[in-house]
């Protein structure tokens, strides 16, 4: 297998490195829209592997710097779930945000458990879904 790289290098990213991702929505965000929100977060971290162009894997997060961070976005292509790839880019993103009080993010109870192995711990949340928003 090759060596996995967890990078926060957006450079020359383009929509074609960026397949196979939102597996499960209903409504598929487009390969375009999928780099802007990349592009338009404050913190992006991809996965790919050793000399390969491709992401197999990404996290999002928005953060004012000071107090809060949301980690907007996690995935994992399904052919590399399961090796800490997820792992690896949840800890680089808690470490990119050690300087804020709060850092939050939204996920189905199924995915408690793997949020927890990095130390997150279940709470409440209110939140907005306008499916006809995702282009
Ligand atoms: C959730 C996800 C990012 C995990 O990525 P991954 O690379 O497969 O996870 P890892 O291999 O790093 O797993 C780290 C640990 O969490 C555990 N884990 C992974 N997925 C889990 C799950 N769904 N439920 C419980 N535990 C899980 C692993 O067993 C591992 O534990 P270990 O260190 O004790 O062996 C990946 O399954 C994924 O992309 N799922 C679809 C999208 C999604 O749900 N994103 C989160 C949106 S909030």
């Amino acid at each position: 297998m090759a060596e996995i790289e967890i990078s926060k290098d957006l450079t020359d990213l383009s929509e074609g490195d960026l397949e196979g991702f939102f597996v499960g929505w209903p409504t598929k965000p487009s390969a375009d829209a999928h780099l802007r929100q990349i592009k338009g977060s404050t913190l992006a971290i991809l996965a790919r592997e050793a000399g390969s162009r491709r992401v197999i894997g990404f996290v999002t997060a928005l953060t004012d710097g000071v107090l809060f961070g949301y980690i907007s976005a996690l995935e994992v292509l399904p052919g590399y779930q399961g090796r800490g790839i997820g792992k690896q880019l949840v800890d680089a993103v808690l470490a990119e945000l050690k300087q804020v009080y709060a850092i939050d993010l939204v996920c189905d109870p199924d995915v408690q458990p793997f949020y927890a192995t990095s130390g997150l711990i279940p709470y409440h949340s209110m939140v907005a879904r306008r499916r006809e928003k995702i282009v």
